[in-house]
């Protein structure tokens, strides 16, 4: 075990934390094991409700480690893709505190957060090309549902780095703070969600993640897990709780 992740609880929430500031939390294989096994961990204790990623010191992760790019021969069966799959594969929700750089994967994994939380400060970007690469972490899908082909094209195809704004333009976050209060915030995001009832929550994070379908097939299984969740003792607790609101 590697004390580069360092894995936290704050309640309900699990807060994953890349503990590598002085080489800004670039990420060696040891490191996304840790990770993949922290999000395995979270995934199977009932404790947890939310994931919460972060960084240590004033980034939230400058990518790859480059020198491990160097002696990595398969991707497929790397950390890097079991961390990705566990990532991708959450059925609870998660949610990311960036700051400064948030490059590479680190820009990537927030495209599989469901909230994201970015100080003013962060610099985000997507720099496959310039090194040769191709994006990975379905970035390449993932992005251009988010920002449309052109933005995706730009990012992906120039590989820049960009603003906190442009990244909350395109929707890659869902809010702006002042550097220092992102993780607070990120950290009462999931608290909120953590106070919503999970399995409705689970649900809805699943629908929100299904594979497009034709709208009436989509209703229809909508309806089913609806139906069902007429039945659910949260159902029956909001709406007595709405009668004897005035009591
Ligand atoms: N892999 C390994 N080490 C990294 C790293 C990475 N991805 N990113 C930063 N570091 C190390 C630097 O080598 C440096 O180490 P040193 O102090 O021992 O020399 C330290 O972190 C600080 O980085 P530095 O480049 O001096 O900071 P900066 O503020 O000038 O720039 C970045 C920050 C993120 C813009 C710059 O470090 C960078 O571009 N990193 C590479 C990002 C990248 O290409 N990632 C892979 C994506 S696929």
């Amino acid at each position: 075990m590697t004390n580069l992740i360092l894995v936290e609880r704050d309640g309900p929430i699990q807060i994953v934390r890349i503990n590598r500031p002085e080489k800004k939390n670039a990420l060696t294989l040891a490191m996304y094991s840790a990770m993949a096994d922290a999000l395995v961990a979270g995934e199977a204790d009932d404790g947890v409700a939310v994931h919460l990623l972060a960084g240590a010191g004033g980034d939230f992760s400058a990518g790859n480690d480059l020198n491990d790019f160097l002696t990595l021969t398969s991707l497929v069966d790397s950390p890097i893709a079991r961390f990705l799959l566990a990532l991708a594969g959450l059925a609870k929700p998660a949610v990311a505190a960036v700051k400064g750089a948030a490059v590479g994967i680190g820009s990537t994994m927030i495209l599989h957060c469901d909230l994201a939380v970015a100080a003013v400060n962060s610099r985000f970007q997507f720099p496959f090309v310039n090194l040769g690469l191709v994006p990975e972490a379905a970035s390449s899908q993932l992005l251009p549902g988010l920002a449309g082909h052109r933005r995706a094209a730009e990012l992906l195809m120039l590989g820049e780095p960009f603003t906190a704004e442009k990244a909350e333009a395109i929707g890659l976050v869902n809010i702006l703070v002042p550097p220092g209060e992102e993780e607070a915030v990120a950290l009462d995001y999931a608290r909120r969600l953590a106070a919503r009832p999970r399995q409705a929550l689970r649900q809805t994070k699943a629908l929100l993640k299904r594979e497009p379908e034709p709208v009436v097939e989509r209703i229809k299984v909508e309806a089913r897990l609806f139906e069902e969740a007429l039945r659910s003792p949260e159902l029956k607790q909001a709406v007595a709780a709405f009668y004897e609101r005035k009591k």
